[in-house]
């Protein structure tokens, strides 16, 4: 199966513009005529899979405490759009049975990043690709994505023809700091059979982009929101880029690469 990437994906939805991983969000990308979303899935207490990002409710919620300690009775209650502006009050955390059907409406492809809580790398794989299954014929416009080697483990083998994403953050050492790619990075995109290697920008030289390239698989950039930083991966031979601000990198990308 090719996949369909488009050039800028709705990075959370649309963040710039809605509430992240929320059903506004996905409503403001396809506004924006923006054609892919990438938003993170992981499961509630009581095993319902949501649209969330953090292990904790306070940064975009009125509530407070672990995601993985709350049930979705609990979770319903809680609303996730002040934080963000006050027209978004009232809004809620979508499920992800509810995040695909607005998906499907609006015709957007679909970049799902299995985002668990410690511990359920498996079971938020399970489930989620369990739901999505319900739902989803569109192979080419789907990408199911990970940090997680546990989760893009499962994703291969109950799912094997559904492309998959391996996404890399820098490595830290034990101050903190940032030490560069995990240099075992090709062997863990060969093992685990992925499609795409997503990039933080800052570990997205023009070496490893062509490295990824070299292997036959698709670079993928996050989070660009920078027009200049856009064009120059863009030059590298970069397919696609999250961005918060997708407006704006399509608007300022070459139409013809
Ligand atoms: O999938 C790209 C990007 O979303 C990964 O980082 O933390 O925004 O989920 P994060
Ligand atoms: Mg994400």
């Amino acid at each position: 199966m090719t996949l369909k990437l488009s050039k800028v994906i709705g990075h959370r939805g649309a963040a710039a513009y809605a509430p992240e991983n929320t059903i506004e969000g996905i409503h403001t990308a396809a506004d924006m005529g923006i054609e892919w979303v990438e938003l993170d899935v992981k499961l509630t207490k009581d095993d319902v899979p949501i649209i969330f990002h953090d292990d904790t409710l306070e940064r975009t919620t009125n509530g407070s405490g672990l995601v993985a300690e709350t049930t979705y009775e609990d979770l319903k209650q809680l609303e996730c759009g002040s934080w963000f502006g006050d027209s978004f009050a009232g809004t809620k955390i979508p499920t992800l049975e509810e995040a695909i059907e607005a998906l499907i409406n609006r015709d957007l492809g679909f970049n799902m990043e299995i985002k668990p809580c410690a511990g359920r790398e498996k079971e938020t794989t399970e489930v989620a690709l369990d739901m999505l299954s319900n739902y989803w014929d569109d192979h080419a416009r789907l990408l199911i994505s990970s940090f997680q080697h546990v989760s893009l483990e499962v994703a291969r083998d109950i799912a094997g023809d559904w492309s998959r994403g391996l996404l890399l953050a820098p490595e830290k050492n034990a101050q903190g700091d940032d030490e560069g790619i995990n240099p075992d990075w090709k062997d863990v995109a060969d093992y685990l059979d992925v499609r795409t290697v997503n990039l933080g920008a800052s570990i997205a030289t023009r070496d490893i982009i062509q490295d990824v390239i070299d292997l036959d698989l698709h670079p993928l950039i996050y989070t660009v929101n920078d027009p200049v930083d856009a064009r120059q991966f863009q030059s590298w031979g970069v397919e696609a880029m999250f961005s918060d601000e997708p407006d704006v990198i399509l608007e300022n990308l070459l139409t013809v690469h």
